[in-house]
């Protein structure tokens, strides 16, 4: 149905001028492939070897920094067992995916807006896993997300953590998979695990990193380099590292607020660690990388059954 004007997108129709109160979505937009063919909105699926790396603030703060460079972000909570991102972002939603999945409520009811020009689709924390979901129920949240992209530029997933979860039908189906590790040795091995699944069973050729909670540039370089040197000797993928998030206190007291860094504290090590991998996920040219049609990436996690 809408899937034929799915690559004519206007981007002159995508831009809404910052005085137009009278429209639902205000601000400024400008397009990360701004001058050249038009493209549906990015989806960056961000995903991790274990918990507790911090995949969710720089979900949370990643789809920010993209707000504030002019595009309109949709971030979906998709690590529907441990949904937080709503926390994280300091919103708090009356529905979620749960309501949304069983057609109690439609996405318009769910979507809620956060700060600089981001709107979250809320998890349902330890509802259900999205993989667990039936057929019935996994449409039901695609659709809902099929009917709202037209209005959003990047979308940004925070997926499961780990081999078993929804992360790999997700972060193999998006264009852009980031995938967070911090500098312990037992968080570069499970990313290990995930990089060579994704890798091996998922036909993933490039994956971005993010090394996360470093004591200096030196660090995250040498966490990287063990990742890189292990993947290109065992695997076939090509690592990319776009940024290292240095561990920061205003993170956790932050998310103690319950508010995002990249808000309260823009001028932090965190906040601006997290802008310059927004920067570099934007100024990407890679024309595989910026083709990021949404649909596609629904229509091909249908397929696999969201597994
Ligand atoms: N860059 C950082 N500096 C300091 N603490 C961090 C940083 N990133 C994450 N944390 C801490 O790690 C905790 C887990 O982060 P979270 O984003 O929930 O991880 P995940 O989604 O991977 O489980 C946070 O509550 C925060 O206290
Ligand atoms: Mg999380």
């Amino acid at each position: 149905m809408k899937e034929s004007n799915a690559a004519q997108t206007d981007l002159s129709q995508m831009i809404v001028p910052d005085d137009d109160s009278t429209t639902q979505h205000p601000g400024r937009v400008v397009s990360i492939n701004a001058g050249k063919q038009p493209v549906a909105p990015t989806v960056i699926a961000i995903t991790s070897g274990k918990g507790g790396v911090g995949k969710t603030n720089i979900s949370v703060n990643l789809a920010i920094a993209l707000g504030k460079q002019g595009l309109r972000t949709l971030a979906v909570d998709a690590d529907l067992g441990l949904a937080n991102m709503d926390i994280i972002m300091g919103v708090a939603p009356t529905y979620t995916a749960a309501e949304l999945v069983t057609g109690e409520v439609d996405v318009e009811d769910v979507l809620i807006e956060g700060p600089e020009n981001v709107w979250l689709l809320p998890g349902a924390s330890g509802q259900h896993d999205l993989a667990n979901l039936d057929d019935r129920g996994r449409r039901a949240f695609f659709d809902a997300i099929d009917t709202v992209e037209d209005r959003f530029d990047a979308v940004v997933v925070d997926t499961g953590a780990g081999v078993g979860s929804n992360a790999m039908g997700f972060a193999s189906a998006a264009r852009d998979i980031v995938v967070v590790v911090t500098p312990e040795p037992t968080s570069v091995a499970d990313a290990y695990g995930v990089i060579k699944v994704l890798s091996t069973r998922c036909g993933v050729r490039r994956i971005r990193v993010v090394v996360n909670m470093t004591n200096s540039n030196l660090e995250g370089q040498r966490v990287f380099q063990r990742l890189s040197n292990l993947a290109s000797r065992f695997l076939d993928v090509f690592l990319e590292h776009i940024g290292n998030v240095p561990k920061d206190p205003v993170v956790s007291r932050c998310v103690v607020r319950g508010e995002p860094f990249s808000t309260i504290y823009p001028d932090s090590a965190a906040s601006r660690a997290v802008d310059n991998v927004a920067q570099t996920l934007l100024s990407s040219n890679d024309p595989d990388d910026r083709q990021g049609a949404i649909r596609l990436f629904w229509r091909k996690l249908l397929r696999q059954g969201g597994a």
